[in-house]
C-alpha cells in the first residue's frame, strides 16, 4: 500500500476530510493526520474531544474490494493494530485491551476510540474511513467521561518505571505498519481467524458478565470471545449462544463500561 500522509495542524474532522478526499480520487493510503479538531466526531454521534497538546488523531482511507458486511472487520483489524503499536512503542508495562469491539482500553478506562464509516455506490464500497484517536498527553477531560476516559501519560505514571511515552509520530508510524500487514492478509482471507487469538488474548470481555443493548431492548451474558467474523459470542442465562455484530448493538460490562 502506498502511505500518504496529509498532516494539518488544525482542522474540523479528520473522518470529514478523508471522506472529502475519497470524493475527490484520493487512493488507498491516504492518512490524515491532524493535531487538533474542533469538530472530532465519536460513535453514536458524540463529539471527540479533541484539544492540541501531543493526542494523535488520525483518519485511513481505505479502498476495498470487498463485500460491504466484511467491512466492519476492518474496525476490529484497526484495534489490534493500536494494541501492537502500544506493546512495540511502550513495552509491556501497561496492559492495553480491547472493549469489543474496538475501544481500547487501560486499567478499564477508555484511551483510544476508532469510527469507521463507509460510503457505497450501486452496492460497491467506494471508502472506508477508519478514524483513530489516541489520548496520548491529556491530562483533564470533560467532566461527563472523567470516570472513564484516560490518557497514556496518566496511566504509565501509575507504573513503577514510568513506561516510555511515543511521540505521536512514532505511534502512528508503527499502527500504520501493523495495519498494513493484517490488510493484506485480510483482504485475501476476509475473515479474522489470523489475529482471533491476539484479539481474544486482549479481549476485555472475555469470561466477563455483560449488558447487551439492542435497539429493541437489553439482556445480560457472559461474552466467550469473538468468531471468525468477529462478532461477541455471548451466552446468554438459558445457555444458548448469541453471534453479536457490532453496529447497532452496545455491549458494556454489568458494574460500569467495561
Ligand atoms: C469513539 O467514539 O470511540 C470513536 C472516536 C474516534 C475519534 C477519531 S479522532 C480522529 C478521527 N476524526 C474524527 O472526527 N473522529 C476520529
Amino acid at each position: 500500500m502506498i502511505r500518504n500522509i496529509i498532516h494539518y495542524e488544525h482542522t474540523g474532522s479528520t473522518n470529514e476530510d478523508a471522506k472529502r478526499l475519497a470524493l475527490e480520487g484520493a487512493c488507498e493510503g491516504t492518512v490524515v493526520v491532524a493535531d487538533s479538531q474542533s469538530a472530532g466526531k465519536g460513535r453514536r454521534g458524540r463529539e471527540w474531544a479533541s484539544s492540541p497538546g501531543g493526542n494523535l488523531y488520525f483518519t485511513m482511507l481505505l479502498r476495498p474490494q470487498m463485500p460491504a458486511d466484511k467491512a466492519p472487520m476492518l474496525t476490529l483489524l484497526m484495534a489490534t493494530a493500536v494494541v501492537r503499536a502500544m506493546e512495540e512503542t511502550m513495552g509491556k508495562e501497561l496492559q492495553f485491551y480491547i472493549k469489543w469491539p474496538n475501544d481500547i482500553v487501560i486499567n478499564g478506562k477508555k484511551v483510544c476510540g476508532i469510527l469507521t464509516e463507509m460510503t457505497m455506490d450501486k452496492n460497491m464500497i467506494q471508502s472506508v474511513v477508519i478514524g483513530v484517536g489516541v489520548n496520548i498527553n491529556s491530562r483533564e477531560f470533560p467532566e461527563e467521561l472523567k470516570d472513564m476516559a484516560t490518557s497514556l501519560l496518566l496511566e504509565s505514571e501509575q507504573i513503577d518505571g514510568n513506561a516510555r511515552l511515543p511521540e505521536g509520530r512514532e505511534l502512528l508510524n508503527s499502527i500504520l505498519n501493523c495495519f498494513e500487514s493484517s490488510y493484506d492478509i485480510f483482504t485475501k482471507e476476509l475473515d479474522l481467524r489470523f489475529i482471533k487469538d491476539y484479539y481474544e488474548a486482549n479481549l476485555a470481555n472475555k469470561g466477563k458478565s455483560v449488558k447487551v443493548l439492542e435497539p429493541c431492548g437489553e439482556y445480560e451474558g457472559r461474552a466467550l470471545g469473538i468468531n471468525d467474523d468477529g462478532e461477541l459470542l455471548v451466552e446468554t442465562k438459558d445457555g444458548s449462544v448469541q453471534a453479536i455484530s457490532s453496529g447497532e448493538v452496545s455491549v458494556r460490562g454489568i458494574y460500569g463500561y467495561v
